[in-house]
């Protein structure tokens, strides 16, 4: 029904309007007594076979929403009954700011991929943390922070580091973000030095909590071999809890789109089935090197089981999706997790 019905309605609207509309509505729906309960039934897969513990932390299910949908923490009780495994919410900044100039998301729908130069767009970390107060125990939360524009490459660190002491006691997992493309030369702290910095900071400040919760590096898909193996190589020196491969990219190969409407939607960058296979390689490749030593969250271009299973057996333990899932509709969680657990994943 969501392909047939209602997918057509809401791909007249604009994608980041129908992102409010959608989420509105849920919210709403969510919010009547008997709905949530009622969710749970349709959408949830509840299977011992599904559950896992990766980095310490027990999943019901290795089927999660990537960061950038739910930034500001407003919608995580909601998106955990549609049957995700965890939610990461952000990018968030210490400071809250408005994002790029709209519009900047865009749909592409012959390649079944989305453009955005969305910038971070977020409230803060403390708007998010007022949400994230409420939580209940059960759901995980994966906290994804990053850098405010207006900060330069040599003050970031503070900036990661105010976002993840403010945010400690109130989400499960952290995830850095140095590989959007869309906020001014954050993808320089790819490099391995500045790199090791932010991560040996956060863990330095981590080594003053009672509880130690995991600290993860999100990845571009458009690292050269050589940065792969800079990545691989500070993951092991620092100890690195585990690795979310990958981002969007900035690559525009292979796309069935016109090229006038791909050049006249500009810079961002490109999600969903375009950067399928190129994600899937960076994930085998890190497995390849880093084996079990370093868990991967593979990211990128999931739309069905099948992806899914591709993602798995290249070496992740968990996967996230999010362009999938606005193409896919909510029924998708449901059938990934019942085509996990139909086919199982090799070895
Ligand atoms: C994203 N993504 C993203 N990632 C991140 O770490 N922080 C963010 O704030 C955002 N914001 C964001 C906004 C929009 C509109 C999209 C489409 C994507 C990237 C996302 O989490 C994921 O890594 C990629 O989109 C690849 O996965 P999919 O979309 O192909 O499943």
């Amino acid at each position: 029904m969501y392909k047939s019905l209602i997918r057509p309605l809401l791909f007249l609207v604009s994608p980041e309007r129908v992102h409010h509309m959608v989420m509105g509505l849920l919210k709403f729906a969510h919010s009547i007594p008997g709905v949530p309960l009622l969710m749970s039934s349709i959408y949830k897969v509840d299977d011992p076979k599904l559950r896992r513990t990766v980095f310490g932390i027990d999943f019901p299910n290795p089927v999660g929403l990537a960061a950038g949908f739910d930034k500001d923490a407003r919608f995580f009780k909601e998106l955990g009954d549609l049957g995700f495994g965890f939610i990461e919410i952000g990018t968030l900044t210490p400071k809250g700011q408005p994002g790029n100039d709209k519009p900047r998301m865009f749909r592409l729908p012959a390649d079944k991929g989305l453009i955005n130069r969305m910038g971070f767009n977020n409230q803060g970390v403390d708007h998010a943390i007022q949400r994230l107060r409420r939580r209940k125990p059960g759901l995980i939360i994966g906290g994804n922070i990053g850098k405010n524009k207006v900060t330069s490459n040599e003050q970031a660190l503070e900036d990661y580091i105010i976002t993840f002491n403010k945010l400690y006691d109130h989400v499960d997992y952290f995830v850095v973000n140095v590989s959007s493309p869309n906020t001014p030369n954050l993808r320089d702290l790819q490099d391995k030095e500045p790199l090791s910095r932010i991560i040996l900071a956060l863990m330095k400040e981590r080594t003053e909590k009672s509880v130690h919760k995991p600290i993860l590096l999100k990845i571009a898909p458009d690292l050269t071999e050589g940065q792969l193996d800079d990545i691989v190589e500070l993951s092991l020196q620092t100890g690195l809890d585990g690795l979310i491969a990958t981002n969007t990219t900035i690559s525009r190969e292979k796309l069935r789109t016109p090229k006038g409407r791909i050049e006249e939607i500009g810079a961002g960058g490109l999600s969903g089935a375009p950067v399928r296979d190129r994600s899937t390689e960076v994930v085998r490749y890190l497995f390849h090197k880093l084996g079990n030593e370093v868990p991967i969250i593979a990211v990128g271009g999931i739309f069905t089981a099948e992806d899914a299973l591709q993602k798995l057996n290249a070496g992740a333990k968990l996967v996230q999706v999010y362009t999938g899932f606005i193409y896919e509709g909510p029924g998708m969680i449901k059938r990934i997790n019942k085509g996990i657990l139909k086919k199982g994943i090799n070895g």
